[in-house]
Parts: C-alpha cells; sequence; structure tokens
C-alpha cells in the first residue's frame, strides 16, 4: 500500500499516546487500546488473523515503558512492562484512528438522491458483472453510493437471476421461497401478486432481518401501466430531518409493529421506521403500510407515531423523490431494500404479461466482496 502519512511525533499522556502524523492530522489512541491491537504473531493468529491476546486479562491501567518511531517515521514501536513488544505502521494507525473522524468501512459512502440530482440511473450489463471483478466491483459500488443498478441485457429466463444474486452473496429464503415470480395471482397472499398500485414500500419489514437487496428481473412485460419506482428512503428521510426535526427523531425512535399473514404464517417484528447506526448515520428504512400491524406503541406516543410516518409518507410520494421506468425484459432492478423503497403502478393484465422473477441477498456479503476484490481483507 502506498504510503500517504507518516509519524511525525508521539506525546505520552496518563492513558494514551498522542500521535502527530505527517499529514497534519492528530490522534490519541489509548494505551489499552494499543495494547489489545498489538498485531504480532502471539496477539494475533498468524493463519485465522483472529485475536488471541486475552483482552480481559490485560492490565486495563497498562501503560507503555517506551515508546518511539522507527524506520523514518513509518512505525511506531512500544514495549510493554512485561517486555512485550508492539509494532504498528503509519498507515494502520491512521487508518485505525477512532479520535475524531469515523473508521472507514472501507466502502464509499452513500449518495443520497432525488430526481433531479440523479443525472442518469445507475446501470451496467450483466455481462460485466458476471465476466469480470471490475465489473462486479463496480456493480457493488453503485448499489452502495445509490443504492441500486439497474443490470441490464441479461437473458430472459428463469433461473438467470439467481446466478447474477449468486455473484455477491447467498440466495436468502424467505417465506415467498428461495426465489419468487412476481405477477398477477389467481389466489394472492401478498399484494405485488395482484395487478394493482403497490405504492413504494420496503418488502419484509415484519421479519427480524429484512433481506438487504432484492433483484427483480423482468422477464415479459406486454401490460399496459405497470410502470417501476424507486425511492431513495435515506434522501426522504434526510428531508424529514430538515423539514421536521421531531417527526425524525421519533421515527428513530418509537417502534412500529410489522406483521405478514396469512393461512402458514403469523411472522412479527417491532422495529422503527427509520434506524441510525454507530455512527448516527442513516442505516434502515422499514415502512410498509400494508403489511403495518395494529400499532401498539404506548398511548403517549402513538399520535408522534402516526403524525411522524404521515410526514414520511408526504415526502416520500412528492414526484421529485419519485424515480419511473418501465422495467424490460432482460433488465433487473436490484435496490438496498433497506434504503430505496420500491414500488409499481397498477397494470391491466388482460393486455398482456408482466412477469418479473425476484431474489434477495444480504449486503453484508456484497460489502465483504467489495473488500476482498479491492484488497482490503488484511489486518
Ligand atoms: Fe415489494
Amino acid at each position: 500500500m502506498k504510503i500517504t502519512s507518516l509519524l511525525s511525533k508521539v506525546q505520552a499522556r496518563d492513558n494514551y499516546l498522542v500521535i502527530d502524523f505527517s499529514t497534519g492530522e492528530q490522534s490519541r489512541f489509548h494505551w489499552i487500546w494499543l495494547r489489545d491491537n498489538c498485531l504480532c504473531q502471539k496477539c494475533h493468529h498468524p493463519q485465522t488473523l483472529e485475536r488471541v491476546v486475552d483482552t480481559w486479562s490485560l492490565d486495563t491501567q497498562i501503560v507503555s515503558e517506551d515508546y518511539k518511531i522507527a524506520d523514518s517515521g513509518t512505525n511506531l514501536q512500544l514495549t510493554w512492562p512485561d517486555g512485550h513488544l508492539s509494532e504498528y505502521s503509519s498507515v494502520w494507525l491512521r487508518s485505525h484512528s477512532y479520535d475524531t473522524e469515523r473508521v472507514s468501512d472501507g466502502l464509499p459512502d452513500p449518495t443520497p438522491w432525488s430526481v433531479n440530482s440523479l443525472k442518469s440511473r445507475p446501470s451496467i450489463s450483466a455481462q460485466s458483472v458476471l465476466g469480470s471483478d471490475q465489473g462486479t466491483m463496480t456493480f457493488i459500488r453503485q448499489l452502495r453510493e445509490f443504492g441500486f443498478s439497474i443490470v441490464t441485457d441479461l437473458s430472459p429466463d428463469e433461473g438467470m437471476v439467481e446466478e447474477l444474486a449468486k455473484r455477491i452473496g447467498f440466495l436468502r429464503e424467505t417465506h415467498f421461497g428461495v426465489d419468487f415470480t412476481v405477477e398477477s395471482k389467481p389466489d394472492p397472499n401478498n399484494v405485488a401478486y395482484t395487478a394493482i398500485e403497490l405504492k413504494a414500500h420496503t418488502d419484509l419489514p415484519n421479519l427480524e432481518m429484512p433481506p438487504g437487496i432484492q433483484f427483480l428481473h423482468c422477464l415479459q412485460f406486454d401490460a399496459e401501466g405497470g410502470e417501476s419506482i424507486l425511492v431513495d428512503g435515506f434522501a426522504v428521510a434526510e428531508q424529514l430531518k430538515k423539514e421536521n426535526p421531531t417527526a425524525f427523531d421519533n421515527l428513530t425512535r418509537i417502534p412500529v409493529l410489522y406483521r405478514f399473514l396469512d393461512k402458514e404464517w403469523d411472522l412479527r417484528w417491532h422495529s422503527p421506521a427509520i434506524r441510525l447506526d454507530h455512527n448516527g448515520q442513516l442505516e434502515e428504512i422499514r415502512y410498509h403500510t400494508a403489511l403495518t400491524g395494529a400499532l401498539d406503541t404506548s398511548f403517549d406516543d402513538m399520535e408522534a407515531l402516526y403524525n411522524g410516518l404521515r410526514a414520511f409518507t408526504e415526502i416520500l410520494r412528492r414526484p421529485e423523490y419519485e424515480l419511473k421506468f418501465k422495467l424490460m425484459p432482460g433488465e433487473v432492478m436490484v435496490f438496498q431494500n433497506r434504503r430505496v423503497l420500491h414500488g409499481r403502478a397498477a397494470f391491466d393484465p388482460q393486455s398482456g404479461p408482466r412477469k418479473l422473477r425476484g431474489c434477495y441477498v444480504d449486503c453484508d456479503q456484497a460489502w465483504s466482496k467489495f473488500r476482498v476484490l479491492q484488497g482490503l481483507n488484511k489486518l
């Protein structure tokens, strides 16, 4: 890896070390954290790369006896009271600094979008995703940045979408099966399997962990109507935070009951509609009015929950956030299900067929694939 940041100065404090980098940044690292993250082969297994040092038997007040910058600023060397030696590269320290900045997860940041800010639909050919690591990386980058990608030129046959999905993760089985066909069915157990309008929603909010990425492959489309809709839930949530911070806070706090019910299943889960990650960044949207159960939050929160969901919905349905297009046979709409909401206009099943084939994978595997292809899977 190219060295972009050398160590220029280190100063010891009671319970931490202050490091000045040549790039001008300064970071504090606790002594206990430095000892716990010693990268030597006694502390991290050389094959499995797992931590073998017993963190919980370390002295919580540990302080290094000697510290010095070595190798022209590329390494930090510490000597601990028991004589144990630790060495850390400047690049490693820089990239793991937890002082004032977020530690990178190795992925591009999401770019929330509206119809106007999106210059064109992110898209890539199936051949590129299936046939090259570069194509796979571009595909995952689009999914991460924009929350969706349109994969083109995938032969409109059953089984093809599963092959595409397996390129970035394990197929995720749900109560709809490992894969499913979306078309107007005679005995539907879900509004997706009718011809009526489907308002923008996230799938399966009623599960403990709704699938992270959904694939919908268009096999046939000769019907009138049935245009697809995608809405960036992160952009909607950001706008809600600006316009109505109280509603935003309430939606991150008050749990919603989501429920799927048929002859075989009664799947229920509570979750706030908007969830933030450990850095306070948007992580997840769960929203599906048809799968919202009889709300059961406390009496004192009930009106705040209705008001919050109504405010979110009002922004969600603004034309500036609704990306509408007709998914053509051979195209696959791939989107982060817990970020980008999807829907479709009503269609006339008498006018011709509309048949989509779908499946799910989870984000953790796709993000892992991206890091591995980038060569980031090192200690
Ligand atoms: Fe859906």
